[in-house]
């Protein structure tokens, strides 16, 4: 079973307007409502896939509410614990040239006996032959250390963990022992070079990006996938080093596009597929991802049509 959690998930509202103005009255319209968060993400590209998935996350209040109910009417199974404040809502308004302007509430503050509701959930997940997938952002009450706690707890009990995190809780989670590192994780480029503290420039070439992904390999994860947008993927493992460039597609929104390729990477691994189609699957999803209109998910033939097109090449 794959498990995807999502600690700090909000209920995204886009309203369009003409002309955004500062100290006036904006009138929103067409106002649609979404299951915002990276977990649901993942489990919405895993069910595009023909395989299931349960969502795990914290709800509450009216907006919890919501968010669960958009969840449900994906199609998604979800399994969130209920808390005493108010989920967040983010609103995104685009004027009439189509410019975002974002405004994210901060979210709620995760009581102790709340958290420890979750780390029971979590453990209770934490099998042999389950797929853990955490993604995105603490929440206020939580600690940096969160991803790491968990990915010991979890890995140590048998189940197989991904990680999408950035800054302090991914460098803690890389610093534990190898049988508690994640097993696989999928930084983009700005986020592992940020992890390895080095600046962004001409030096940095695909050999050495394939260098640094190893060294994580090293570590004991079994999986890096290194996502670099428009610019395609690197993905390690301790067989070798493949690259792949992005399957050209029309792009209307790349927002998740990250999230896909985890599910599909979960997906394959639950279905037992061998390494590469692992990866060309992940190619394969993440740019169909990249076709539609916000986070949604590509249709299944779409994704088996790109897959022809996908080739990936052992660097290393
Ligand atoms: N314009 C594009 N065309 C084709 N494929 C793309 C494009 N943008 C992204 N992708 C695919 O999606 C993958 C993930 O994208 P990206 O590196 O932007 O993830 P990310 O920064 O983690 O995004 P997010 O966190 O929003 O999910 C890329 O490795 C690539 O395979
Ligand atoms: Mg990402």
């Amino acid at each position: 079973m794959i498990v995807t959690v999502t600690l700090n998930p909000a209920l995204d509202k886009t309203a369009s307007v003409d002309v955004l103005k500062v100290n006036a009255l904006n009138r929103l319209r067409e106002i649609t409502l979404d299951a915002g968060g990276k977990g649901v993400n993942v489990s919405a590209m895993i069910r595009a896939l023909g395989g299931k998935s349960v969502a795990v996350g914290f709800a509450g209040g009216g907006a919890g509410d919501e968010l669960l109910s958009l969840i449900a009417q994906k199609g998604l199974k979800a399994d969130f614990v209920r808390i005493a404040a108010i989920t967040r809502t983010n609103v995104k308004v685009v004027d009439n040239k189509g410019a975002l302007t974002e405004l994210n509430e901060p979210g709620p503050t995760i009581q102790p006996t709340e958290w420890r509701e979750m780390e029971s959930k979590l453990s209770g997940y934490g099998v042999q032959g389950n797929i853990i997938a955490l993604s995105g952002s603490l929440p206020a009450g939580l600690g940096a250390d969160t991803y790491k706690n968990l990915c010991a707890l979890v890995r140590r009990a048998g189940a197989l963990v991904f990680l999408d995190a950035d800054g302090e809780a991914l460098k803690q989670a890389l610093q534990s022992e190898p049988d508690a590192v994640p097993d696989c994780i999928k930084p983009n480029r700005f986020e592992l070079l940020q992890y390895f503290g080095i600046a962004d420039d001409e030096r940095v070439t695909d050999a050495r990006l394939a260098e640094l992904c190893r060294s994580l390999i090293d570590k004991g994860v079994k999986v890096v996938a290194l996502s670099m947008g428009a610019d395609g993927a690197i993905f390690a493992s301790k067989n070798g080093v493949w690259r792949s460039a992005a399957i050209p597609v029309t792009a209307r929104s790349t927002v998740g596009a990250g999230d896909s390729m985890i599910g599909a990477l979960a997906y394959g691994f639950e279905h037992e597929l061998p390494e590469e189609q692992r990866f060309a699957l992940a190619m394969a999803a993440s740019a169909g991802a990249c076709t539609t209109v916000g986070t949604n998910p590509p249709e299944r033939a779409l994704v088996d049509e790109l897959l022809q097109k996908t080739r990936l090449e052992k660097i290393a």
